[in-house]
Order: C-alpha cells, then structure tokens, then sequence
C-alpha cells in the first residue's frame, strides 16, 4: 500500500498509476482507529496486504492445505479457451488481482488472431502485487496492452478509464467473501450498474463444504496463515505508527457454521496496552482479547443467487470443479 507515490510508470505496452493518494491515508487511518476502538475490535481485512503481505497470501496459495487456488485455476483452465475466444476484441478488468498466475491461465488461451486487441487492467491495493504482476505479463505476453492500478475497488471502481470493447470483469478466488453480506451484495449490484450489453461479470466463489477441510485451509501445519494474518499488525503500526507486537497475539482461524464463514482473529495472549500518537489514550486488550482481521464466507448455489436481489444481473453459467468446492459463475445483464 502506498498511499503517497503519485508517479506514474509509463511503458510502451504497460502503464502503473497509484489512485491511493487521492484516498489518503488520513482515511487509512480513520478506518483503523474505528476498528480498534470499536467494542468488538476489528481491522479490514484489506490491510493484509502490503509486499509481505502479499508474498505471504502467495505463498498460502501454495500449501497443501489451502484448497481454493488449485480449484479456482483447474475451473480456470477447462473454461478459458472458449470464454477468451468468444469475441475478437476486448477488455478485462480484474479486481484484487493479486499475482498474475490466473489470469496468465487465461491470457494463455487467446488465440493468436485476437491477441492485438486485448486489454488488461489489474486493480489492486497492493503496489507491489500490480508491479511483480504488470512486470510478469508484460514479458510473457508482449502482445498485450496492459494498464494497471494501485486501487481501492470499493471507492475508486469509477475512475479506472475504459475503452468501450466488450469488457469482463473477474473478481476472482472469493475475495467477495471477505466482505459483509450487505457489503458483497452491494459490491455485486454496483458492478451490475456499470455493466452495458455484451459485457460479463466473472465472479469466485468458495463453496460451503466439511469443516475439516476448511478448518486446515485456515490453520495450516507450516504456519504461513499465522503469519499472514499477524502480519496486519505490522501493517497497522506502519499506517498509524502504533506499537503492537504481534508475539503478543495468537492465530485463531475457526469456521462459524451459523455465518457460514472462517473468521480469523488475533488473540491477545497477556495483557496489554497500545498506543500510538492518534489514540486519546493507550488501548487497552486483556488476555483473551480478541480482534477480528478477516471474514471468509463460504456459498451454496442458492446463497449466491440470492445475492442478486432485484438487480438487472442474470446468471449465465456455473463452472464448478467435480468435487464441487468451488464455483466460477458468470453474470451478465
Ligand atoms: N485474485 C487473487 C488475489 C486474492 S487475495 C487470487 O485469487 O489469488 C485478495 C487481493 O485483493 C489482494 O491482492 C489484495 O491486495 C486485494 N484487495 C483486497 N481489498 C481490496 C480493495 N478494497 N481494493 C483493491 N484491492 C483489494
Ligand atoms: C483473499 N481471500 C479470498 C483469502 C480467503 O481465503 O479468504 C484470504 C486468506 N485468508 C487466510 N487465508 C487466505
């Protein structure tokens, strides 16, 4: 995350502009000092991801454990030769991109004949996932015009320019799911509105499924998921120069089956007290304690649809993997 570079970097097949600065970190740090201070303490779960941040959900994408990647990209790759292929000019916008090993899936089956006119634009909050990820494509795929974004797709969806080609927007490996119900519901209903005709909304969603397996996919025997999700501490002393030491907490990650969702949470594990010069007063956790950093909401079928409401939205396909773990379902209006 860096919320004051304004520089763009300019190439000739690839462009990296940072729309953070025009947040700010002042609401950065509103945004975590709410949490913190709020009864039930939370932190966004959007601030996992700074560069270790996001090596480490790298590296989580790998373990043996961590099931969703490896059924995402196998449903990636049964699809992509006929979802990339169905017109001869287009745009994909992908929010959260990440790291470029999905969309690379799909960027692998355009035919030569529809290479020239193909545009791609990763949205990302994390600078160092749109630089590694930009860098990557463009020398894999010289072919392709690439224009990334260091962004908030929540409050910024707006100003990521387009051309007017047909578009797919893929919101991919359920990141919808750390949101609130409402929030992805509105998430889902705001893509809706700036859909035009011909134009489709690809969306991940982790399906619901034993808790065993979900339980292990949080709480994996190498310990990167504990490292990830401390790390947000650090990420938090950063932005409002505070003083948590993560030995302080504990990893906790369990599936809520009543919310149909992992939570994840930092544990204090003795009493202690934070401050940082935005705090009136030092904050103070007693063993036991707890901070809630993420959601992860697992769907059935009938969850999803429900998620439509009364929006223009259709579903036109679901792709799911034989075990039916995960669904890719694509939308249009
Ligand atoms: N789509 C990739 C990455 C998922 S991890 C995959 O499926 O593997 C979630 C990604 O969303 C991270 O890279 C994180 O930086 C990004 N992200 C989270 N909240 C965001 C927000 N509000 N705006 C933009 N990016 C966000
Ligand atoms: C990015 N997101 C969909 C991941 C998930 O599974 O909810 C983040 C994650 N948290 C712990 N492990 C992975």
């Amino acid at each position: 995350m860096n919320f004051t570079n304004t520089e763009t970097i300019q190439k000739q097949k690839f462009r990296i502009r940072n729309l953070l600065p025009e947040i700010g970190i002042d609401q950065a740090r509103k945004e975590i000092l709410s949490g913190l201070t709020n009864k039930k303490k939370t932190i966004s779960s959007k601030f996992f991801y700074d560069k270790k941040g996001s090596e480490l959900f790298e590296e989580i994408t790998q373990l043996p454990e961590y099931y969703p990647t490896r059924t995402e990209k196998s449903i990636l790759e049964s699809i992509a030769p006929k979802l990339m292929n169905r017109n001869s000019s287009f745009e994909i916008i992908e929010l959260g991109s990440g790291d470029c090993s999905k969309i690379s899936i799909l960027l692998d089956a355009v035919e030569e004949r529809n290479q020239k006119n193909l545009n791609y634009m990763p949205v990302d909050v994390s600078m160092s996932a749109i630089e590694n990820s930009v860098t990557e494509l463009s020398e894999r795929f010289p072919w392709l015009q690439i224009n990334g974004y260091v962004a908030d797709f929540i409050h910024q969806l707006g100003q990521i320019s387009h051309s007017d080609k047909p578009r797919i927007i893929c919101f991919l490996g359920s990141t919808i799911g750390n949101f609130a119900k409402n929030e992805s519901i509105e998430i889902i209903q705001n893509l809706a509105k700036g859909l035009l005709k011909g134009d489709s909304l690809l969306i991940g969603f982790d399906l619901v499924k034993s808790e065993p397996v979900l339980h292990s996919a949080y709480n994996d025997s190498k310990g990167v998921t504990e490292r990830f999700n401390k790390n947000i501490l650090n990420v938090v002393n950063e932005i409002i120069k505070s003083d948590f030491n993560a030995s302080d907490f504990e990893h906790r990650s369990f599936y809520n089956s009543k919310k149909s969702r992992i939570e994840m949470h930092l544990v204090a594990n003795k009493n202690t007290l934070i401050n940082s010069p935005l705090f009136e007063e030092p904050i103070k956790f007693y063993k036991g304690d707890s901070i809630q950093t993420e959601n992860s909401h697992k769907y059935t079928i009938s969850t999803i649809e429900d998620m439509l409401g009364n929006s223009e939205l259709e579903i036109i396909n679901i792709y799911t993997d034989p075990k039916k773990w995960f669904a890719l379902v694509e939308f249009c209006i």
